[in-house]
């Protein structure tokens, strides 16, 4: 199962009209991704003309897509009233304080019944978990063994959540590197860590407790989570 399939499984679980990608890149996942309005935001689009076009062709919602080349915080700040959201994908810069950022900005763009999907948020091993500000900067700091996967700090950000945001759910599915899933509600476990627990927290205390830290679901716990929408 990866963040594809999941994406869409809501919107059409939720018969979403309205979905928002932070972090799109070559918009593989963006141009797959079928509901009637989409907007995609990132500073850098890396989108090759001919896949454009190729998938611009395959359905509706790809023709009438908006493109927002800028960061996430400019993108919420400068928000259309209009642009409210059923479902957001948060993609971005891969810092615990940017995806939190986002997150919680995301919440506020999207009505009480809206959710938040997270990608990265279970790095498979320390590699993946360097926290900086960019992948040039991972690359350049990596070991030669490094695999080019990176997930940042993300993981930290469902920590934060699951100790300090009483009024969300929120749990990681346990496939394409950690799919964070938030929605307003009763949480399901809760975590007691300050911000400072967390930031002294290592790659080696998320491997030791990957299961509490992030609210753990096999992946297939995404159609008992879809029955609950
Ligand atoms: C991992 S890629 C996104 C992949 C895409 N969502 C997918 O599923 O295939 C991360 C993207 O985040 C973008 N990005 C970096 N900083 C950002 C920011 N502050 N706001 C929004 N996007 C950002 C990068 O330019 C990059 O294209």
């Amino acid at each position: 199962m990866n963040r594809t399939h999941i994406i869409q499984k809501i919107l059409d679980k939720k018969s979403a009209r309205n979905y928002l990608e932070i972090g799109v890149n070559d918009a593989r996942n963006f141009f797959r991704t079928r509901v009637r309005k989409k907007v995609a935001v990132d500073p850098k689009f890396r989108i090759p003309g001919k896949q454009k076009i190729k998938w611009l062709l395959k359905n509706f919602s790809n023709l009438t897509a908006r493109y927002h080349e800028t960061t996430s915080d400019d993108y919420f700040s400068n928000r259309e009233p209009s642009d409210v959201f059923d479902v957001v994908f948060i993609d971005g810069l891969h810092t615990h304080e940017q995806s939190l950022k986002d997150v919680t900005n995301a919440l506020d763009s999207m009505n009480d019944s809206g959710v938040v999907v997270l990608h990265d948020c279970n790095p498979p091993h320390e590699g993946a978990a360097v926290p900086a500000q960019d992948f040039n900067r991972v690359a350049a700091a990596a070991s030669p063994d490094w695999t080019g996967e990176w997930c940042g700090d993300v993981w930290k950000t469902i920590c934060t959540l699951r100790s300090q945001r009483h009024d969300l759910r929120v749990f990681v599915l346990d496939c394409d590197y950690g799919i964070g899933v938030v929605t307003r509600g009763e949480p399901d476990g809760r975590l007691h860590l300050d911000a400072d627990d967390i930031s002294r927290m290592t790659y080696q205390d998320l491997a030791g407790n990957r299961q509490e830290l992030l609210g753990l679901k096999n992946e297939n716990y995404l159609y008992e989570f879809l029955e609950s929408l």
